[in-house]
C-alpha cells in the first residue's frame, strides 16, 4: 500500500491532508524519513508500523481498541453534559470512524469496547448475540439473599414484559456484588438492582466475555486489542 493510503486508511486526514504530512518530511517509516507519498510498504506485515511526527503507530486493517472508561465520560461523539470517550483517544480513531461496542452510562467505569469493524460492532451489540458481561456495583443499602436471589432469579423491568435475570449475583462485601448479565438494555444493570429493591451508587465493567480489564490499564488509558484478546472476548 502506498505511503499516502496507509495514512489516509489510519485515520490522519483526507489524502490532501495525508500527502501534506509526507511531503512536510512528518512520515517515518523503520526510523528513516520518507517524503515520498506514492512509496509501497507492506501492510500486510503484521509487524509493520510507521511515524508521524516520531510517534509510533502499527497498521491496523481495522482497529479494535479497549478504554478503561473513567467517571464522567459519554459514550457518544457529541456528547450532550459531559465530555466524550472520544477525548481520550488519539484523534485518528474517530476520523477513521470507530465507535463505541455497546454503551456505557457517563458515571459507568470500566471496559469499554471500540471498534471501526461494523461486523464486529453488530456482533457485540445484537440482542441475538448473548455476551456475558461482569459488573461490580456498589449499592445503597446492605445487600440481602432475598435480592441476590431475585436478580438471579429474575426482576421485571419497567417498559419489559418478561423478567431479566442475572447469570450471577454475588455479593463481595455488605455493599458490593458482581453482577453477570447478558443483555445490554438501557441502564440494564441500576435498573435490576433498583427492581431487587436497593439502589446502584457506582458501577464497573470488569469483564466482556472473556476478556478481563487489564490489572495494568489506569483509567482513562487505552489499548490496542490483539488475536488473543478477541479470542478470549468470543470465548467467554
Ligand atoms: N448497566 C447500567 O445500568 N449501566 C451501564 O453503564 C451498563 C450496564
Amino acid at each position: 500500500m502506498n505511503l499516502e493510503s496507509i495514512l489516509f486508511t489510519q485515520g490522519f486526514g483526507s489524502r490532501r491532508q495525508c500527502r501534506a504530512l509526507i511531503n512536510d518530511a512528518r512520515v517515518s517509516i523503520g526510523g528513516t524519513l520518507c517524503t515520498d507519498a506514492d512509496a509501497d510498504f507492506p501492510t500486510d506485515d503484521a509487524s509493520f508500523c510507521f511515524s508521524v511526527d516520531g510517534v509510533v503507530w502499527p497498521y491496523r486493517e481495522r482497529a479494535y481498541l479497549l478504554l478503561n472508561k473513567p467517571a464522567g465520560y459519554e459514550c457518544s461523539r457529541d456528547p450532550q453534559h459531559h465530555l466524550s470517550v472520544f477525548s481520550l483517544l488519539p484523534p485518528q480513531f474517530a476520523e477513521r470512524g470507530v465507535q463505541c461496542v455497546g454503551r456505557l452510562d457517563q458515571d459507568t467505569t470500566g471496559l469499554l469496547l471500540l471498534s471501526d469493524d461494523g461486523k464486529f460492532v453488530h456482533m457485540f451489540t445484537s440482542p441475538k448475540r448473548k455476551v456475558p458481561k461482569v459488573y461490580a456495583a456498589t449499592t445503597r443499602h446492605a445487600i440481602d439473599d432475598a435480592q441476590l436471589s431475585a436478580l438471579r432469579n429474575g426482576v421485571l423491568l419497567h417498559g419489559e414484559s418478561k423478567p431479566v435475570a442475572a447469570v450471577a449475583a454475588d455479593a463481595r462485601g455488605e455493599h458490593t456484588l458482581a453482577l453477570t448479565v447478558m443483555e445490554g438494555k438501557y441502564h440494564q444493570v441500576k435498573r435490576m438492582i433498583a427492581a431487587a429493591g436497593n439502589r446502584c451508587e457506582a458501577l464497573h465493567r470488569e469483564r466482556v466475555g472473556g476478556l478481563a480489564l487489564p490489572a495494568t490499564l489506569a483509567p482513562g488509558a487505552w489499548q490496542w486489542l490483539d488475536e488473543t484478546d478477541l479470542g478470549s472476548l468470543r470465548s467467554g
